[in-house]
């Protein structure tokens, strides 16, 4: 069983897609700990109901990044944690945990990666006028949702925007998991 923790800044419903896959008997993974930079974010609320640990900082009453990203670290130490899976954590992972995880941490992007990386990445397609867009799960690497792409899967923009983000948001949740079974059955 592979023990990771789930990093998120919002509404966690990536999170609440691997948690509900592991409950299933569909992934064998634990959720040891999920961490959020945003106390109070709705992931909060959706880690409490699979009780779930949660540890909610706010990085800028830490004097540093790097001291930021060490109290994760002996967080994640103390669960040993071996593998940190980025679902919606918007901030960028520096060298301290990148170090301290190498090739472990991995993310998901609602793009077809390298195009329309960072925020909002379905409107800036849906915008641009692209008639394909999708879903990547990637190594994390210290760029903007950059690094060695694992797996991608290819959406239609066919409706309103709000028909696109509801059809990304259920392929990544297709994605994420089964992605994640295949590089844990790797290990
Ligand atoms: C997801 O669409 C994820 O791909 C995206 O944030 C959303 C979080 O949704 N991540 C990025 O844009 C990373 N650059 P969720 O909180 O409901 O899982």
């Amino acid at each position: 069983m592979t023990k990771i923790a789930v990093f998120a800044s919002g509404s966690g419903s990536n999170f609440q897609a691997i948690a509900e896959c592991i409950e299933r008997g569909e992934l064998n993974a634990k959720i040891e700990l999920v961490v959020t930079d945003k106390p109070g974010a709705f992931v909060v609320t959706r880690a409490q109901k699979f009780n779930i640990p949660v540890l909610e900082l706010t990085p800028k009453t830490f004097d540093s990044k790097a001291a930021y990203e060490q109290a994760v670290i002996k967080a994640l130490r103390e669960k040993d944690v071996e593998w940190i899976i980025l679902a919606g954590y918007m901030r960028l992972i520096s060298d301290t945990l990148l170090a301290a995880f190498p090739n472990r941490i991995i993310n998901i992007h609602p793009s077809l990666l390298p195009s329309f990386p960072g925020k909002d990445a379905i409107s800036q397609a849906f915008e641009h006028g692209v008639k394909v867009t999708g879903v990547t799960v990637h190594y994390v690497d210290a760029g903007m949702d950059t690094g060695p792409i694992i797996a991608q899967a290819a959406v239609e923009v066919a409706g309103t925007l709000d028909e696109t983000e509801k059809l990304i948001h259920a392929t990544e949740h297709q994605l994420y998991t089964k992605t994640l079974q295949q590089l844990f059955a790797q290990k």
